[in-house]
């Protein structure tokens, strides 16, 4: 996890994928050794990062690929966010998932709004 603001790519993109820059975590490689997946550790590294990320973080980011790497099979990690409370952002008044291209391939976005008290 590190600042967006950090993260080399995205540019001006903030209001595209509905963040407040300097205070939402880009999470960037995040992943499980292919051995121990499904054993609830994704979940337990994402709850235990977020929970030591700064009190005034507003939202997480992610952008992970729309289908498994080189089938046409969905990407369960899609999956697993939603699960942990991410929601796909959406393509500003489409109602459609915000869809990048990279590499030839598309990713979509992934964020959770943090609640603040
Ligand atoms: C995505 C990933 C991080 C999830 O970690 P994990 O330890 O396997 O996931 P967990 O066991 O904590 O699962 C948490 C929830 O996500 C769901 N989930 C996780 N993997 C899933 C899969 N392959 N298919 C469907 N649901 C899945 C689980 O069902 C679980 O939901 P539940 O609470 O109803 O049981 C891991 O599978 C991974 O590293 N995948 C490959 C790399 C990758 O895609 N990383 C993300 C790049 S942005």
């Amino acid at each position: 996890m590190q600042p967006y603001i950090t993260y080399p790519s995205f540019g001006h993109a903030a209001d595209e994928y509905g963040v407040t820059a300097a205070t939402c975590i880009y999470i960037a490689e995040f992943g499980i050794a292919e051995s121990a997946r499904g054993k609830r550790l994704g979940s337990i590294l994402l709850d235990f990062s977020q929970a030591h990320c700064p009190a005034e973080t507003s939202s997480y980011l992610v952008r992970t690929l729309v289908k498994t790497y080189g089938t046409d099979a969905p990407n369960p990690a899609v999956r697993f966010y939603k699960k942990k409370g991410f929601r796909v952002v959406e393509h500003h008044g489409t109602g459609e998932p915000l869809i990048e291209i990279r590499s030839q391939r598309p990713r979509l976005f992934l964020r959770y709004d943090v609640r603040q008290p």
